[in-house]
């Protein structure tokens, strides 16, 4: 494994990336992002024929797929990364823009400080003087963000495999049942959406030992065009309900240390599972105090301003897009539980002001 977690009990940005020698081949978990990786990566690659396994197509995990070193393996990954692949970028560009459009420029990057009143004020003046320059300005300005923060992505071309949709199968372990591809007998792609909809987790049944990607993570899911609150919620509880029947031995998260030992992974999934679900009661206990659903801006203010110490928790986790989890998360449950079209309904002063730009 290589990580840039320091210490047990803390996170890091970037992904863990794993080395997996399983029955029939080797693999490479997640290459991550950044040149730092890559030679880490090289440094201590433990054998020379391999291919790259990869849990979704977030770039802290994907973008390093399509380097050099990984010319002569196969990059396996699930379906949906199809759409997203050729453009890996989008991890940044549309997800940014898509924020944007959603919280708002006030809400995108007032909320969390990261721009000043002036600029705020700036940008809603170019955005009502001429929405296409604003939303170039929106690109380079999420590109230079993706740059210096992910590094520089490597898109896999010709060597990539994308599991086929028509191949995949009910596969059961543990009295658990999953839907997903043999790679080999004794290794499983299982499909775990929620965080992301390309999600997978991979699966070593005779080690007991699970790759479990940014499923099992603090506040999922974070990613507002591919996340969902349902799905989520599903296949962490279908995760405890293996590891509970004996079937995980080992749980290798992705921005965590692995957690070793049956008891340890199954304690860490329930208390992964309990802050969603205090999350979420209390997100829509709030949501249910609104009369009128479609105010984002009033229910986020409220959330913000809970006194629970889980929410002072999340609200110090910003995302690297600058916005935090929580706002995602909101913005999600409002579509899955409240209203599917909310996003065309929010009340927020950016949408406000697009649709007086739109007529
Ligand atoms: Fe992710």
């Amino acid at each position: 494994m290589i990580t840039d977690v320091c210490e047990e009990g803390k996170g890091a940005a970037i992904a863990n990336t794993y080395f997996l020698q399983a029955d029939t081949g080797n693999y490479v978990i997640d290459p991550a992002c950044g040149k730092r990786r890559l030679r880490q990566i090289k440094a201590r690659l433990p054998f020379k024929e391999y291919d790259v396994l990869l849990t979704h197509s977030h770039l802290d995990h994907s973008a390093n797929s399509g380097a050099p070193l990984f010319i002569n393996s196969q990059v396996i990954c699930h379906p949906l990364v199809a759409g997203k692949i050729d453009n890996l970028e989008r991890n940044y560009t549309d997800i940014t823009a898509e924020m944007v459009r959603v919280f708002g420029v006030q809400g995108f990057f007032g909320r969390t400080g990261m721009l000043g009143p002036t600029m705020i004020k700036l940008l809603l003046g170019i955005q009502k003087l001429s929405p296409t320059l604003f939303n170039c300005l929106l690109y380079a300005v999420s590109l230079a963000m993706c740059r210096s923060k992910v590094g520089r992505i490597y898109r896999p071309t010709g060597n990539v495999t994308f599991l086929r949709e028509d191949q995949l199968t009910d596969i059961c372990f543990e009295n658990t049942l999953f839907r997903g591809w043999p790679i080999s007998k004794n290794l499983f792609a299982l499909e775990t959406p929620g965080h992301q909809d390309d999600h997978l987790s991979f699966y070593v049944p005779e080690r007991k030992l699970m790759f479990s990607g940014d499923l099992i993570s603090f506040l999922n899911p974070n990613d507002i065009l591919d996340g969902s609150l349902k799905e989520t919620y599903t296949w962490m509880k279908k995760m405890l309900q293996l590891a509970e029947a004996g079937g995980i031995n080992i749980l290798a998260v992705s921005h965590a240390l692995p957690l070793m030992g049956k008891d340890q992974v199954i304690a860490y999934l329930r208390s992964v599972i309990a802050k969603q679900e205090e999350a979420f009661n209390t997100i829509a206990k709030i949501v249910a105090s609104f009369p009128d659903k479609s105010d984002f801006d009033g229910i986020i203010a409220k959330v913000y301003a809970h006194e629970s110490k889980l929410m002072k928790k999340i609200l110090k986790i910003n995302y690297p897009r600058s916005v935090s989890f929580i706002d995602v998360y909101v913005y999600l449950y409002l579509k899955e539980y409240v209203n599917q079209e909310i996003g065309k309904e929010m009340k927020t002063t950016a949408l406000y002001t697009a649709r007086q730009i739109n007529g």
